[in-house]
């Protein structure tokens, strides 16, 4: 059965008090409409369309930036979800098969409901979840049997509706062109004045077709409205991806205070410390080590490396097998071949540093004109001192040495050793001479 995915992200999200909209605030290090996207690709849908309407150039980026072939269509007034699905339909000319609608701020659905979803054989099945609380936000899935009557929303139900336990989540599937017809014959006489996508149920078994529902998880369904709910689903995302970490054989010694991204990989038998901050596209293969207090975006870290405490890595960071990284380092767009020891107080940024080579303490890269970035070329097996400064673009040869508290700003050949630092002046015994005349000042002072 082929897919398609309407996604829709054209709301302002007003209770988020935010001129940010509201698909693209962010649950673990990525923006709500990422996570909506991201379950839907597994269907590998023939299209993704993505509704946007408040804030459509940020909205539009962020959805590109997922799926760049995905179809966006601007939805310019928000007069209601079935509205949002009608500015979708010219994007589905040509397909035939199964379309799902989800919601951009609900980011927890999963591929495996999706998959309940595109294999249901009724022609329009909604996702629904049980719960006892009445919430009021949302519409009641009226059933007889196994059959979908319609959908009321809670400000349209009457008393003996708003009981009903069985909730919409929102998500629909339904066939391509049966979908066209219904949108297209949808009013907006209700409460809200809106084209609800909710009355398509009800639409469906009055022209005799068939409308079902199927249900999952109520945590699946939680959508973001405000803060404190997107607090809460960011609470869940972690306490979930913890359990998922230490389930595939990842030892975290203080799992509460570990926080993941959306795309995090770690290896089976890898250890993460306690405060570890997991930024988008952080890679951690089999046994290596991730001391406490770290913050890693964007970098892979090979097996047996050990990293921080304290480390900072950043975007482009590539360390090999083996490599140290120590406390109070940061490292940016770099590769450090295997075994590379960078153990103190240094930045290593825009380098290539070559395999067995070590960096002592408080060195730095400097990489920056206060113009343009430059690259640092270190080679294999190289001393680099403490307290060096690499003048970039600068390469150090295989083998090198450079002095401690070197400022190199030429290139250093192989096997050369280099200093680049004041020669040291050394006056016997003026140290106690310097004393006395300073004494003598200070006691002139107090008498003055
Ligand atoms: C909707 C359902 C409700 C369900 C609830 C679950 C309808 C009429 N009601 O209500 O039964 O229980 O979801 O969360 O569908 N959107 C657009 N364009 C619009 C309107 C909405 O793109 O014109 C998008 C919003 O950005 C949002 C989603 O559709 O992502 C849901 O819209 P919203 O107005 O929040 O619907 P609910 O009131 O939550």
């Amino acid at each position: 059965m082929q897919v398609s995915v309407i996604v829709l992200a054209a709301g302002q999200g007003t209770r988020m008090n935010s001129d940010l909209p509201k698909v693209l605030h962010h649950v673990a290090a990525a923006p709500l409409l990422h996570h909506a996207m991201r379950a839907s690709a597994s269907l590998q849908p023939d299209r993704t369309i993505v509704v946007v309407g408040h804030g459509a150039e940020g909205v539009t980026k962020a959805a590109l930036d997922e799926n760049p072939d995905a179809h966006i269509v601007v939805q310019s007034e928000r007069l209601g979800t079935g509205h949002a699905v009608r500015q979708a339909l010219p994007a589905l000319e040509g397909f035939s098969g199964k379309v799902i609608v989800l919601y951009g701020d609900t980011p927890f659905i999963t591929p495996e409901t999706l998959e309940k979803l595109a294999v249901s054989t009724a022609d329009v099945t909604v996702l629904g979840f049980h719960t006892d609380s009445r919430p009021q936000r949302y519409g009641r899935l009226v059933m007889e049997g196994d059959a979908l009557v319609r959908i009321v929303e809670y400000k349209d139900a009457t008393e003996a509706e708003r009981a009903i336990t069985l909730i919409n989540s929102g998500v629909v599937a339904c066939d391509a062109a049966v979908l066209a017809e219904l949108v297209s014959g949808l009013t907006n006489t209700n409460a809200a004045g809106e084209y609800y996508l909710t009355d398509i149920p009800a639409a469906a078994r009055k022209r005799g077709l068939t409308a079902t529902a199927v249900t999952c998880p109520e945590a699946e369904t939680l959508g973001i409205d405000t803060r404190a709910s997107l607090a809460e689903a960011e609470a869940a995302f972690q306490s979930r991806a913890r359990a998922d970490a230490l389930e595939n054989g990842v030892t975290l010694t203080a799992p509460e205070t570990v926080f993941f991204a959306l795309d995090t990989h770690i290896g089976r038998d890898a250890v993460i410390g306690p405060n570890v901050l997991f930024g988008p596209g952080v890679t951690v293969e089999s046994g290596a080590e991730i001391k406490g207090f770290c913050h890693l975006e964007g970098c892979h870290i090979s097996r047996g490396a050990t990293v921080g405490p304290f480390a900072r890595l950043r975007p482009g960071a590539e360390l090999a097998e083996d490599v140290h990284v120590g406390n109070f380092v940061e490292i940016k767009n770099s590769i450090l071949d295997e075994g590379v020891k960078v153990g103190h107080l240094t930045y290593i940024g825009d380098a290539d540093v070559g395999e067995h080579t070590n960096i002592g303490a408080g060195t730095v890269t400097c990489n920056y004109d206060g113009v343009m970035k430059h690259r640092t070329t270190i080679g294999k097996r190289v001393f680099i001192g403490s307290d060096t400064m690499l003048v970039a673009p600068v390469t150090v040869g295989d083998g090198a040495l450079t002095g401690s508290g070197s400022v190199i700003t030429e290139d250093v050949p192989a096997e050369a050793v280099a200093i680049g630092r004041a020669r040291q002046v050394t006056k016997p015994g003026l140290a106690t001479k310097l004393f006395e005349k300073l004494r003598a000042i200070k006691a002139a002072k107090k008498g003055a």
